[in-house]
């Protein structure tokens, strides 16, 4: 097999062993039309009924494409300063509630979104969006949508997959195509909407918090900004346990790393010249808006 590195193909390898002793992961099924899994659909009704307010900051994206990294400089943007203990002893993934995630163990994203103290509230969200409560659309709440290249989105997935038990096999939240094309299209009729790339983070991050601060209305002295940009490098963001997701049980770190590689064209060590030659035959069929443009190397 010729591959674009030296590097085998992890997609060849098994799951670890020691997750055999841990629960079984969750089954897929259709909802809706997107694939699905019991814990983004049992509080369904609740969810759909959440309660979105006109400064309620919703972000969007299919799973893998940056979310925490976006998480994290809104949360540190709006509450750096003011808020020193949320920093130091709250994880991102409960500063920025995942709005659909319901489990047995813990409260859902609903009411943990419900409760939360701050103004704006950062919620975050993996839904298509045709699955997006309908308030947050009546109140003309700010949405960010942050999407990643889908070859580095399905080698981020499929390390993900490996760590997390609580992931089904092969993944949640349905087509990446659908996820992508549908979010952009809302862009065309609903202002309020900032889409963003992944790789254009990774190009230039002070560029991209200049961007998201213009849309948000937002002015931080050029020494904030500063300390924003330096607080979300990957190093510092994989170092920082508040971020890192160390303290999440369903996953496995020595499996996989959360904060895994954080680069563009990952892929490259992953994909055979083969693979590759027919992932992008059906990217054509599938990517049919043209003005819907990723890059897979900055
Ligand atoms: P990799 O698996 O390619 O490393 P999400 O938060 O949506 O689940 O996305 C996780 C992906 O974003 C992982 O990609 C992770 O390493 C990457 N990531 C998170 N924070 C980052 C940062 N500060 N810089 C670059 N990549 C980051």
């Amino acid at each position: 097999m010729q591959h674009y590195s030296m590097t085998p193909s992890t997609f060849d390898q098994d799951l670890d062993m020691s997750q055999m002793e841990l629960p079984p992961r969750p089954t897929l099924f259709d909802f809706h039309g997107v694939s699905m899994i019991k814990h983004v659909t049992e509080n369904w009704d609740s969810v759909q009924n959440f309660k979105a307010r006109p400064d309620d900051i919703l972000i969007a994206t299919y799973p893998k494409a940056g979310t925490t990294w976006v998480s994290y400089i809104l949360d540190l943007l709006y509450f750096g300063q003011t808020s020193p203990e949320r920093q130091a002893s709250i994880p991102i993934h409960e500063r920025v509630p995942f709005l659909e995630i319901s489990t047995p163990s813990r409260p859902s994203g609903k009411d943990l979104a419900d409760q939360l103290p701050t103004t704006p509230r950062l919620i975050k969200t993996h839904l298509p969006v045709q699955f997006v409560p309908k308030s947050f659309w009546e109140q003309n709440s700010r949405i960010i949508y942050v999407a990643r290249n889908a070859k580095d989105s399905a080698v981020s997935y499929f390390h993900f997959n490996r760590m997390n038990i609580a992931q089904p096999e092969p993944v949640v939240f349905g087509s990446w195509y659908d996820h992508v094309n549908g979010w952009w299209e809302k862009k065309q009729t609903y202002s309020n909407l900032h889409y963003m790339f992944y790789e254009d983070l990774i190009e230039d991050c002070g560029r991209e918090i200049d961007r998201l601060c213009s849309f948000l209305g937002l002015s931080p002295s050029a020494e904030e900004k500063e300390r924003v940009t330096n607080g979300v490098t990957f190093d510092n963001m994989k170092a920082n346990k508040m971020t890192n997701y160390s303290s999440v049980p369903v996953m496995n770190h020595r499996v996989s790393p959360f904060m895994r590689k954080g680069k563009v064209g990952d892929w490259k060590n992953h994909f055979t010249v083969a693979q590759d030659k027919q992932f992008e035959e059906d990217y054509k069929q599938k990517m049919k808006n043209p003005t819907l443009k990723f890059r897979t190397e900055v």
